[in-house]
């Protein structure tokens, strides 16, 4: 029930997954609306503490659901799963992955920039490590940016290929994600 079998993905990592990637997707809609904000707006300041104390979350879950994944992986292809739908899940599970270190990552360069910590819903406070030019901080502004509205498209094709997975193909890889132990029939994968 809590671990990953062969082919079934257990609670922990389920979990993980829904957490990460609800959390990504709030913050990507947070962030749009932050930045659109007037310093005389009430939220102003609230929103931009509540989006980086939400991204270190992120990146503290994420850390979590790594060490998870090394100790209990994932479930393996079925041999039903053709060639180049194992290839495409794959790099895109390996592209989300990065996202999710390289968001909170970025984020925390800009943050962090003028030499603040930042402090965590006032349970912590994660420090500066380093000394940045403007540059730096330019170039962190606009990778988070990037990457921001790279992970709504990469987020697109992924659910799609999910749901495709389900609808089309009659597949258990969206059931797999959603219900330990589902009644999987076999072990096949290409979200
Ligand atoms: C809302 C739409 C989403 C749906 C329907 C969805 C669905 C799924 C499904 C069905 C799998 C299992 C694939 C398999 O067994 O091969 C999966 C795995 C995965 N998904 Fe999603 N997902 C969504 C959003 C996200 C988001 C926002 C992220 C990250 C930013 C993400 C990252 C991953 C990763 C890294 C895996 C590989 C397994 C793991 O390491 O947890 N997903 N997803
Ligand atoms: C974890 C996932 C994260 C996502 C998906 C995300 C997403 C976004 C988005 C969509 C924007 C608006 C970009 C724009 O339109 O200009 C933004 C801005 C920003 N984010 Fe994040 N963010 C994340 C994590 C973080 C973290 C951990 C921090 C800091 C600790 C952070 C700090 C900022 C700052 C300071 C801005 C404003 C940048 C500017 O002045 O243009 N973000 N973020």
């Amino acid at each position: 029930m809590w671990r990953n079998r062969r082919d079934s993905y257990g609670l922990v990592s389920i979990g993980f997954h829904w957490a990460i990637a609800l959390a990504m997707l709030g913050l990507v809609g947070l962030g749009v609306w932050m930045v659109g904000l007037t310093y005389y707006d009430p939220w102003f300041n609230r929103s931009l503490a509540l989006h980086k104390a939400f991204g270190i979350l992120v990146l503290v879950l994420a850390a979590a659901k790594f060490g998870w994944l090394i100790v209990n992986p994932g479930p393996s292809f079925g041999p039903e799963v053709k060639p180049y739908e194992r290839i495409g899940a794959t790099a895109m599970h390996w592209l989300l992955n990065a996202f999710i270190v390289l968001l909170p990552a970025t984020g925390y360069l800009i943050s962090t920039s003028e030499g603040a910590g930042i402090d965590v819903f006032g349970l912590f406070e994660v420090p500066a490590l380093f000394d940045m030019s403007e540059g730096t901080r330019d170039l962190a502004i606009k990778l988070h940016f990037y990457l921001a509205y790279g992970l709504i498209a990469l987020v697109a094709l992924h659910a799609g290929a999910a749901l495709k997975h389900h609808l089309v193909d009659r597949g258990s890889t969206l059931r797999r994600m959603l219900i330990p132990r589902s009644t999987s029939r076999g072990a096949d994968r290409s979200a």
